[in-house]
């Protein structure tokens, strides 16, 4: 029984090595694959997210109005979207977006939530964070996204340890790559579960 790829959109505000990732993993899958990106949105216009979706031809999108979710539901609409990947997205999601797509939109967040999560915790501040709480270790995390910053369910984690002598960017970095590792194999297997027959 074959199934045509589950249709992902991306929201980017920032570098994209996440999205980048996760194009690299669904390409190598070739004809096979799940899911396919077909949109990558952002709220900056200077993202260099939309810049590595341009190289590889896959259409972009510049939200003029973040906050605005019949805008941005109207954007996926058209699109055919069934499943939204936040990666490295600042805004909020509008409650009216959340619920569209419950179920169908998640995020990717350095840390092991439910800690070290919230609002304003990005970036080096979260690991910044967690080497200031003394922690062993650190992570990533890829969770359902609902209308709070970092709060929906927890569908992944990937656990990295905390070396002696780590500083908030050598924390950053390794952390990353467990995103890099575990964002497109958890987008994988929700695309299996929202796979449908043709
Ligand atoms: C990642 O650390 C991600 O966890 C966080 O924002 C960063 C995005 O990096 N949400 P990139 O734009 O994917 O390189």
């Amino acid at each position: 029984m074959s199934s045509t790829p589950v249709r992902v959109a991306v929201l980017a505000s920032g570098s994209g090595s996440n999205l980048e990732s996760i194009l690299d993993y669904f390409e190598a899958l070739g004809a096979d694959r799940p899911a396919e990106v077909v949109l990558v949105a952002s709220d900056r216009a200077d993202a260099r997210a939309l810049e590595r979706a341009r190289l590889r031809g896959i259409p972009t999108e510049l939200l003029e109005r973040p906050s605005d979710g019949d805008a941005l539901g109207a954007l996926l609409d058209v699109r055919r979207v069934d499943l939204v990947a936040l990666a490295g997205y600042l805004k909020l999601v509008p409650a009216s977006v959340t619920r569209r797509w419950h179920g169908a939109i998640v995020n990717v967040h350095p840390a092991l939530l439910p800690r070290f999560g919230g609002a304003g915790m990005y970036g080096r501040r979260v690991h910044a964070a967690v080497l200031a709480a003394g922690e062993r270790e650190s992570g990533a995390t890829v969770h359902f996204v609902d209308e709070d910053y970092d709060r929906g369910e927890i569908i992944a984690q990937e656990r990295v340890p905390v070396e002696p002598g780590d500083t908030a960017d050598s924390l950053a970095a390794r952390v990353l790559a467990a995103e890099h590792r575990l964002y497109p194999r958890t987008l994988h297997s929700l695309a299996l579960g929202l796979a449908r027959a043709t």
